[in-house]
C-alpha cells in the first residue's frame, strides 16, 4: 500500500509536469521555449559540444604545438579540435552562439552541418550567419516562429526602413528603400501580397514620405488608406495620367540636383550631390513611394488604343525604375505574374526591380519570374509554400541569398486607422495634388435626443 502511495506521490507530479509541458509546447511554444526548451538545449550543448562537432565533421587535427603541449602536460589521448565556442546568448525564440572557425574551415562547412546540429541539439532549426572572417554565428531557433508571427521588439526600423515581416531565423526582415529602391512582390491570389503592402504602407505612413497608389482593382486594396495617400489611381486611365506626372516630378528633381551641382565653383566637395540625399535638408524633396497593387490589371488591354496607352505606361514605369532612386522615388510593385505576356518592355521593367519577394504561386514559371535570377533553390522553396499559410514568402536577400519570411497579421481596419491617424503627415507635393484621393468625410454622429419620441396619433 505504502508503495502505491509513494508511486502516486512521485508519479502524480511528474505526470502533471509532463502533461503541462506538452500542453505548453503545443499551445504556447514561446513560453515552452523560455521555461523548458532553453535550459534543456543549453545542457545538451554544454554536455555534448565536442562529440557533436566531431560527429558532424566540424573538427580539425590539432596543431603540432598543441600535440606537444598535451603530451608534455597530460597523459590524455590527442583528440581533434572543434571550433572554439563563444558565449551563448539566449533569446526569446532561440539561442545564439558564436564559433571561431578552426584553421581550414569555412562558414559553408558549418552551414552544411546545420541540419545535423539541429537534430543533435533538439531545436527547431539552425542558421549560420557570417559575422567576420573566422567567426560565424549559429542561430538556433527553438520553435516554428513563422506559425504565429510576432515581430521582435528591436526590429531595426528607421527612416525608409520598414520591418515588414519575420524571417525564419526569428530576426526582422526590413524593407530598406535606400538600399533596395524598387521591389517586386509576386504571388497567387490570396497568398498575402496585399498584406505585405499593408505593412509597408502603415510603416511609411508614420514617416515624412509621400505615398502614391495605383490599384486598378477599383481601389479595393488601397482606397482604405486614402487619408494618408498623396495620390491614388483606381483605373488604368487615371494611372495613365498619374505616371507622366510622376515622371515630370522626377525630372524636376533632377533639374534641382543639376542646379545644385552647377552652382558656384567654390562649393565644397561634400555639398556636390548626385542624388536628393546629398542636397541640404532645407532643399531636399520628400521621398515618394509608388505602390502598384496587381500590376496585370494596370496593363490589361481590350482595344488597340489601350495597347498604346499600356506601352506608354510601361515605358514610364521603366524610366521611374531606372532613374527614380536618385530622385527619391521608389517603386513597390505587386502582381500574380510578371512575364513577357504583360507587354513590350515588361521583362525590362522586371529586371529593374531588384528586390524580390515571392509568395505562394500556382506554377513554377511564376516563381522563376520572381526568383529565377537569385537562386534555383529559392524557386523550389517558393513552390513548396502551403496555401494554409498566407503571408509566407521567399525573399531575396541583399547578400544574394534568400530566406523564408512571413508577415504578421494586420487587419484592414487597423491599417486604415493608422493612416487616418497620420493623415496630417501627407507632405505638400504640388505635382501630385490633382491626384489626391477624396476621403469620404467621417459620418458625423448625431447627438442623441433625450426626449423620447411619442406617436402623434392618440
Ligand atoms: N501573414 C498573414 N497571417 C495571417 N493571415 C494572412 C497573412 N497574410 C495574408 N493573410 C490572409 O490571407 C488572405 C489573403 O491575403 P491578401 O494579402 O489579400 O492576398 P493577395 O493580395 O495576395 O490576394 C486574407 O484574408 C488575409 O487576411
Ligand atoms: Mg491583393
Amino acid at each position: 500500500m505504502s508503495e502505491l502511495t509513494t508511486l502516486m506521490e512521485v508519479g502524480g507530479p511528474i505526470a502533471a509536469c509532463g502533461g503541462g509541458a506538452a500542453y505548453l509546447r503545443a499551445r504556447h511554444p514561446a513560453a515552452y521555449w523560455s521555461t523548458v526548451g532553453l535550459p534543456v538545449s543549453v545542457a545538451r550543448i554544454l554536455g555534448s559540444y565536442g562529440s557533436v562537432m566531431d560527429s558532424c565533421g566540424l573538427t580539425v587535427q590539432p596543431s603540432r604545438l598543441r600535440v606537444l603541449a598535451t603530451r608534455a602536460t597530460t597523459r590524455r589521448e590527442i583528440r581533434p579540435v572543434p571550433p572554439r565556442r563563444g558565449l551563448m546568448r539566449p533569446t526569446s525564440t532561440g539561442l545564439w552562439l558564436r564559433l571561431r572557425l578552426a584553421p581550414g574551415q569555412e562558414p559553408e562547412d558549418v552551414a552544411a552541418a546545420a541540419e545535423r546540429l539541429r537534430h543533435a541539439w533538439g531545436v527547431h532549426s539552425v542558421y549560420v550567419q557570417d559575422v567576420k572572417p573566422g567567426v560565424v554565428e549559429l542561430r538556433l531557433v527553438g520553435f516554428d516562429v513563422l506559425s504565429r508571427v510576432r515581430m521582435p521588439r528591436k526590429a531595426g526600423g528607421g527612416f525608409l526602413r520598414i520591418p515588414v515581416a519575420l524571417r525564419e531565423d526569428a530576426t526582422a526582415s526590413v524593407r530598406d528603400y535606400r538600399a533596395i529602391p524598387h521591389q517586386l512582390t509576386l504571388g497567387a491570389t490570396l497568398s498575402g501580397k496585399s498584406m505585405y503592402l499593408r505593412h509597408l504602407i502603415t510603416g511609411l505612413a508614420r514617416q515624412p514620405v509621400a505615398l502614391v497608389g495605383i490599384d486598378c482593382k477599383r481601389g479595393v486594396e488601397l482606397a482604405p488608406f486614402a487619408s494618408r495617400l498623396s495620390a491614388l489611381a483606381t483605373d488604368p486611365e487615371q494611372a495613365s495620367e498619374l505616371l507622366p506626372a510622376l515622371v515630370d516630378l522626377m525630372e524636376s528633381r533632377y533639374d534641382l540636383i543639376k542646379a545644385r551641382q552647377g552652382i558656384a565653383p567654390s562649393t565644397p566637395d561634400e555639398e556636390i550631390t548626385s542624388d536628393v540625399w546629398g542636397l541640404p535638408e532645407s532643399e531636399r524633396p520628400v521621398p515618394v513611394v509608388l505602390f502598384v497593387d496587381e500590376v496585370a490589371e494596370l496593363f490589361l488591354v481590350t482595344t488597340r488604343k489601350d495597347e498604346e496607352r499600356r506601352d506608354e505606361m510601361v515605358t514610364q514605369l521603366i524610366r521611374l525604375a531606372q532613374l527614380g532612386r536618385a530622385a527619391g522615388i521608389y517603386l513597390e510593385v505587386c502582381g500574380q505574374r510578371f512575364g513577357a505576356e504583360l507587354g513590350k518592355g515588361a521583362t525590362m521593367l522586371r529586371s529593374q526591380l531588384s528586390g524580390r519577394v515571392c509568395h505562394r504561386v500556382n506554377d513554377e514559371a511564376s516563381a522563376k519570374m520572381a526568383l529565377g535570377d537569385i537562386a534555383p533553390e529559392a524557386v523550389g522553396a517558393a513552390c513548396a509554400i502551403a496555401p494554409e499559410r498566407p503571408g509566407l514568402a521567399v525573399a531575396g536577400d541583399t547578400s544574394g541569398g534568400w530566406t523564408r519570411v512571413r508577415t504578421p497579421y494586420l487587419s484592414l481596419a487597423d491599417a486604415s486607422a493608422v493612416c487616418q491617424e497620420h493623415a496630417h503627415l501627407v507632405p505638400d507635393v504640388p505635382a501630385l495634388t490633382p491626384f489626391r484621393p477624396v476621403v469620404p468625410a467621417e459620418p458625423v454622429e448625431r447627438p442623441a435626443s433625450l426626449v423620447k419620441p411619442r406617436p402623434v396619433a392618440d
